[in-house]
């Protein structure tokens, strides 16, 4: 097992699961298979292009720390890959996104209906796999994951624009659209394994607390990032006028020219060539990219304190290290 301890916390977290992954992506492989060949096509096209496979990762780690069946686990990472793959196709059509892990996005090369099918497609795979591990508890915790991240998409539809959306609707709409699947990927590793109720859910709190820190971290790369680095393009949200954490922290602040802009641009969603420029500004003016971070911080510690009712191993220290990551990443 290489663990090389100059590389980042989430390669050592691979690098620790090596041969899992190895297996889980054997899974994605070949469970997005079909006779029907668009979706093997375009299934590839968006799984090949990478992504940082974070999700299946918490899962299988979960699960060596209390000793589940690591074939169930495989399939349950590969089902949370899935979930989560499906998400994003939906995703980049609703949010009209060109660009998803460094290429032209999914709808741009194969069309929107293609998307919308195949990420269906991939939900359905999803169910498949849960139900073969034959665990009750385990199919209600993922599919009411599912359930949740779509109410947290259509409510984020609903607020889009809203300038009095308040910071607790953003967190419970982010905590819907991406802490519930990070919970749950990591709740089904102690299920899986018969753990003790409390130690379910530490793990979801983990899951969940992280969640939300990297959603916040996504908001702010949002506006702070490149395209080149981010491997998505930059402004996306403002463009959809959607009230992130930068957004929340600069309406707070704002004087009476900068409300009149924010009214403008994501309320009225009116939007020249030079007005995400004009947003950034204000974003630094007021230090909202640093005060969002700080926010996820906020999170990234009640996610450490979880941590600490689990028992001590060198993945739980990984697991620890892995909170930090969450925020400060570049991609
Ligand atoms: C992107 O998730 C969607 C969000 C929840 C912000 P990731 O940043 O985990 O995407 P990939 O899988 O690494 O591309
Ligand atoms: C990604 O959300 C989709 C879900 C979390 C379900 P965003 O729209 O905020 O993320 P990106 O920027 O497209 O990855
Ligand atoms: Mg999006
Ligand atoms: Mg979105």
């Amino acid at each position: 097992m290489p663990d090389d301890n100059n590389s980042n916390p989430l390669e050592r977290l691979a690098a620790m699961l090596d041969d899992d992954m190895r297996a889980t992506n054997g899974v994605i492989i070949r469970r997005m298979q079909s006779p029907v060949e668009l979706i093997p096509q375009l299934a590839t096209y968006l799984i090949a292009a990478g992504g940082k496979r974070i999700r299946p990762l918490l899962t299988l780690a979960a699960t060596h720390i209390y000793g589940g069946d690591l074939k169930h686990a495989q399939k349950l990472a590969a089902s949370v890959e899935f979930i989560h793959t499906a998400t994003l196709l939906h995703d980049d059509v609703v949010d009209e996104s060109l660009e998803r892990r460094g290429k032209e996005a999914a709808n741009l090369v194969f069309g929107n209906q293609a998307s919308v099918l195949v990420g269906d497609f991939l939900f359905s795979r999803a169910f498949e796999l849960m139900t073969e591990c034959e665990n009750i508890q385990i199919l209600k915790i993922l599919s009411n994951a599912s359930a949740i991240i779509t109410e947290g998409e259509v409510l984020q539809l609903s607020a889009a624009g809203n300038i009095n959306t308040s910071m607790d609707d953003y967190i419970q709409i982010i905590t819907s659209k991406t802490a519930a699947l990070f919970a749950a990927a990591c709740e089904v590793g102690p299920v899986l394994a018969g753990a003790e109720q409390t130690q379910a859910k530490a793990m979801h709190d983990y899951g969940h607390y992280m969640g939300i820190a990297f959603q916040i971290a996504d908001d702010a790369l949002d506006y702070s990032s490149d395209r080149e680095t981010l491997g998505k393009v930059i402004g996306d949200d403002f463009r959809e006028g959607k009230i992130t954490a930068p957004i929340l922290l600069a309406l707070k602040n704002a004087d009476a020219a900068e409300s009149e802009f924010w009214a403008r641009t994501l309320v009225k969603g009116e939007q020249n060539d030079t007005d995400l420029k004009t947003a950034q500004d204000i974003l630094n003016k007021h230090d909202s990219i640093n005060g969002s971070l700080a926010l996820a911080q906020e999170y990234a510690d009640k996610a450490q304190l979880a941590l600490e009712k689990i028992p001590e191993s060198p993945l739980r220290a990984l697991l620890h290290d892995l909170v930090p990551y969450t925020i400060f990443r570049k991609a």
